[in-house]
């Protein structure tokens, strides 16, 4: 477009100047000719712009309704989901052909428990919390709850009964009101989202923020810290009562005075719940029902705090490490 104007201008420079040069114009109406075509640019620059925000919404669109489309987001399956036990039974899963992230991994986490996986880095237990979240599905090996395999309920029941509070606890760009109360059918009143958010130890952070709950976030959340990102993703996980619990070092990015009142806050979370836990630190997890120790893919140990310390030498020596024996 701005090529074709400037081929215009150019050709109006040019024959408009011969024609002044010849006494056929004046140079005031050639002036006055040039005004009248950038006002008529204008319009037709905007329109182009227009066409190009137009076709961007276009393409996102159908992004979005081809993620929405996938087969795998429509799972159908029985409605209903049975409690009971999860179980993982000799799982095993790779993201790339021919390198093993778990192997063999089988355990069983009872409801209304605590299981705490721990771990070098890396061991792959963000990954048991995705193949729970059916975000992968395992490579062998199978998972279920009460007996029934979890590919067998529909995708939109099963993540309904899953709170998630991730590593990285990313938030979408928008206010802090709709990141807690994202995700949920029907909109909570702002008495619930203040009861979750104080729970969470996150209120006071927001009503000192100038605009409260309307504060924007900014794409991701990068207007907050990764401790307030984290607090609000566990308030979202409160409000949404949910019956199985994943946090993912739900914890780490706290100070020692906050982490307690989480813990707190986490603690009245997983009443009654089943709850997975990841952490590092381990004096949050001590109290676990039972503790899964995951080396490189693989479960070495499982059992109560006492019980590793006893028969794991390298849970003892992380253990020691953080002044736990
Ligand atoms: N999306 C992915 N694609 C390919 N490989 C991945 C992907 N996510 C994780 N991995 C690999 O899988 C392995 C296990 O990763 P995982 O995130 O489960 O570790 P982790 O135990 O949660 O570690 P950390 O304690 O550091 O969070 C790592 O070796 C990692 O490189
Ligand atoms: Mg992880």
């Amino acid at each position: 477009m701005t090529l074709v104007m400037m081929s215009i201008l150019v050709v109006i420079l040019g024959y408009g100047g011969a024609q002044v040069s010849k006494g056929v114009l004046s140079a005031g109406t050639l002036v006055a000719i040039i005004f009248l075509m950038f006002q008529i640019i204008m319009p037709f620059a905007q329109m182009a712009q227009v066409f190009t925000i137009f076709q961007k919404a276009v393409g996102a669109t159908e992004r979005i309704q081809q993620i929405l489309g996938m087969d795998s987001e429509r799972a159908e399956g029985v409605a209903t989901v049975p409690d009971g036990s999860i179980k993982f039974e000799s799982v095993g899963f790779s993201y790339e052909s021919g390198k093993e992230v778990l192997e063999g991994v089988s355990f069983q986490a009872k409801p209304g428990t605590v299981t705490a996986f721990v771990g070098p880095s890396g061991g792959g237990k963000t990954t048991i919390f995705s193949l729970i979240e059916r975000f992968y599905l395992p490579t062998v090996g199978e998972i279920s709850i009460g007996g029934l395999p979890i590919t067998d309920i529909a995708l939109s029941d099963w993540r309904k009964r899953i709170g998630y509070v991730s590593q990285e606890s990313p938030l979408l760009s928008g206010t802090i009101l709709d990141n807690i109360a994202y995700g949920l059918e029907v909109r909570p009143s702002m008495e619930e989202v203040r009861k979750a958010a104080e729970a969470a130890n996150a209120l006071q952070f927001i009503e000192e923020m100038a605009d409260g709950f309307e504060t924007l976030v900014g794409e991701r959340g990068m207007k907050l810290s990764g401790g307030q990102r984290q607090r609000i993703a566990i308030a979202r996980a409160l409000l949404h009562n949910p019956e199985i619990l994943l946090l993912d070092e739900a914890t780490s990015n706290l100070d020692s005075g906050s982490e307690t009142h989480v813990q707190e806050a986490l603690q009245r979370l997983m009443e009654g719940r089943t709850t997975l836990i990841i952490a590092h630190r381990l004096s949050t997890v001590v109290d676990a029902d039972q503790l899964i120790f995951l080396e490189a893919g693989r479960i070495t140990g499982i059992g109560t705090h006492e019980e590793l310390l006893e028969s794991h030498p390298l849970y003892r020596e992380f253990a020691e490490g953080q002044g736990l024996s």
